[in-house]
């Protein structure tokens, strides 16, 4: 274990400094952008998250879903904040229902901003602020946002259908998906350690319980996920194969918190989804993630704020494309 964390103290130095070197010519967002424009926009943001997600902890999990799926598809424009219209269904028509709750989330810290400064910050920019503080508020680290987003003006169902990655998915489709925008294995490897905050409902991973091959029964469970852990979750959560309802923690124990337990469930075979488990199918992902068990956790803090950044720099919008929408949910030609 020593060999794989000195070289990826090595990388995280070594990346730092160079994204440092390039910020000037290669990045379009700026942090600090708000600073002249409405000055207060990123204290608001982060007073409305403080005050509310210690009453609701778990909000914090769907920001992250919801600003990752946003990235995912036509950048983090604040897309899967558009609602659908009488003709087509937006990208948050095909959201899981989990992912729903941060939508009004958003929506009161958006009426608050436009208060302040009308038509100045951006949805997508709001998305990103609040994910941020609300993993610094569960125990995770804070981190500097580049801000400058502007929002799209268009949201696809089918989008967000083909492009976001599937929780049943291998290492090879989750590699590709994420290399698709610009991503890479490290940024699979520790944008997945969100799911230490993460809750599923049953039915995204019951094959792996149930019906692994198609034989049916527990005796057709899937062989990669530790035994007892299947037998425990049968018998105490996902009691049938057709259950949607009720909610397990993706990290039991912890899900509260920002931290390095959900690492050491997968190093026990205990990751939920497919695609949790695939992390450690990969030689390379498995052994960073070793690495950060094994390390303090300012470390996977280091790197896990390091991939936010890259996640909130997908194919964003700035200068005068798109809009500043006047609310989340709609775009401003609706007024
Ligand atoms: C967006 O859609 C949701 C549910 O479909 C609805 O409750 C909400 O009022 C809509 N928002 C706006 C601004 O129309
Ligand atoms: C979403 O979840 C809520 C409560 O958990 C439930 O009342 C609602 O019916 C669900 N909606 C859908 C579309 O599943
Ligand atoms: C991953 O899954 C895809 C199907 O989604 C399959 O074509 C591919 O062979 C799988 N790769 C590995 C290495 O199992
Ligand atoms: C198990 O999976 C097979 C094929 O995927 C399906 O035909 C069958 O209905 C499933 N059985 C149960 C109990 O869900
Ligand atoms: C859950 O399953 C029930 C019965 O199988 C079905 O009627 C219902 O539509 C399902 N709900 C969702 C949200 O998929």
């Amino acid at each position: 274990m020593a060999a794989p964390l000195t070289t990826l103290v090595m990388v995280v130095v070594v990346t730092v400094a160079v994204s440092v070197a390039g910020g000037a010519q290669a990045w379009v967002l700026k942090e600090g952008f708000y600073e002249h424009s409405c000055p207060r926009a990123e204290e608001i943001v982060k007073h409305y998250v403080g005050q509310h997600i210690p009453l609701a902890p778990s909000i914090a999990a769907t920001l992250i879903r919801t600003h990752f799926h946003d990235c995912f598809v036509r950048g983090c424009d604040a897309s899967v904040l558009l609602n659908g219209t009488d003709g087509a269904e937006a990208e948050r028509d095909a959201a899981p229902n989990l992912t729903l709750r941060g939508f009004a989330f958003i929506d009161r810290i958006k009426s608050i901003l436009e208060h302040e400064c009308p038509g100045v910050v951006s949805c997508a920019d709001i998305l990103a602020l609040a994910t941020r503080d609300a993993i610094s508020v569960v125990g995770g680290p804070f981190w500097r946002v580049p801000t400058g987003r502007r929002d799209g003006t268009v949201s696809i169902k089918q989008e967000a259908l083909d492009q976001i990655p599937a929780p049943t998915m291998n290492f090879t489709d989750l590699l590709s998906a994420f290399q698709s925008k610009g991503l890479d294995l490290a940024d699979l490897v520790w944008l997945s350690g969100a799911h230490t905050i993460g809750i599923a409902h049953c039915n995204s991973f019951s094959e792996r319980l149930y019906n692994f091959t198609g034989k049916g029964g527990p005796q057709d469970a899937d062989p990669s996920l530790d035994m007892e852990y299947a037998a425990n979750l049968r018998r105490t959560k996902c009691r049938t194969p057709t259950d949607n309802t009720t909610i397990v923690e993706m990290d039991p124990g912890s899900f509260l918190t920002f931290d390095l337990s959900y690492y050491r469930g997968l190093l026990k075979r205990r990751g939920l989804f497919q695609s949790d488990a695939a992390l450690v199918t990969d030689a390379a992902a498995k052994a960073n993630i070793a690495s950060v068990v094994g390390s303090p956790p300012e470390v996977f803090f280091q790197v896990f704020a390091r991939s936010m950044v890259k996640l909130g720099m997908v194919d964003v919008k700035t200068g005068s494309e798109g809009e500043i929408r006047k609310h989340c949910a709609l775009v401003n030609t609706h007024y």
